[in-house]
């Protein structure tokens, strides 16, 4: 059965990114996902880009948070403070964990996984300036290289990953 056909027969669309691409294949303006092969690639395409990137960085970021005790402290404060005021705003209690307890341990984590929401991450400020330093440190992507077939246009471009020009195909 296609991909498209059990998300129809489910019931509700879901929010997940291929509901999303489906959604935007059923609306027409699918900009090509309106096949499953165009969602395998779509899907695939976000795997690939999303996962060595997104695991490098957090072995690094835990590489440098353990060999900086006062910044892995700062983190730990931060976090700290972070879970009790959304434990408060949600009307929940923080539970309390010791340190040989895996169970109670993996509910607080679940808890706190549950308490973070797109604008309340904007909140772990120390956290951001942690990330951003370890990528500009060890960038997954250190370089972003486009160049131009023909050089009659030159469009320079900021890349995200490390500061660069390049040239790129006009159209
Ligand atoms: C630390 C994590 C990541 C880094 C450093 C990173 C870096 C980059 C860079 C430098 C580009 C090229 C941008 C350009 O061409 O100017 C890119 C593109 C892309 N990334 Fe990431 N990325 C990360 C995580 C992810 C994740 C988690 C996903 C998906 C879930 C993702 C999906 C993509 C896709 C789909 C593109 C292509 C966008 C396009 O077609 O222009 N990336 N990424």
């Amino acid at each position: 059965m296609c991909v498209t056909c059990e998300g129809k027969l489910n019931g509700q669309m879901k929010h997940d990114i291929l509901s999303r691409f489906i959604e935007l294949g059923e609306a027409g303006d699918d900009g090509g996902f309106g096949d499953d092969k165009s969602l395998r690639d779509v899907v695939l395409n976000f795997v690939i880009a999303g996962r060595d990137t997104t695991a490098t960085t957090l072995s690094w970021f835990t590489h440098m948070a353990m060999s900086h005790p006062d910044v892995a402290e700062k983190l730990r404060r931060e976090l700290c403070a972070f879970e009790a005021e959304r434990a408060r705003e949600e009307g929940v209690a923080v539970p309390c964990c010791g340190p040989d307890d895996d169970k109670a341990f993996a509910a607080r984590v679940a808890q706190f996984a549950g308490l973070l929401t797109y604008d309340s991450l904007g909140k772990l400020v120390y956290l951001h300036a942690c990330v951003t330093e370890t990528l500009r440190l060890y960038p997954a992507v250190p370089q972003v290289s486009a160049h131009a077939r023909t050089h009659d246009h030159r469009t320079p471009v900021r890349c995200n990953a490390m500061q660069c020009d390049a040239d790129v195909a006009a159209g």
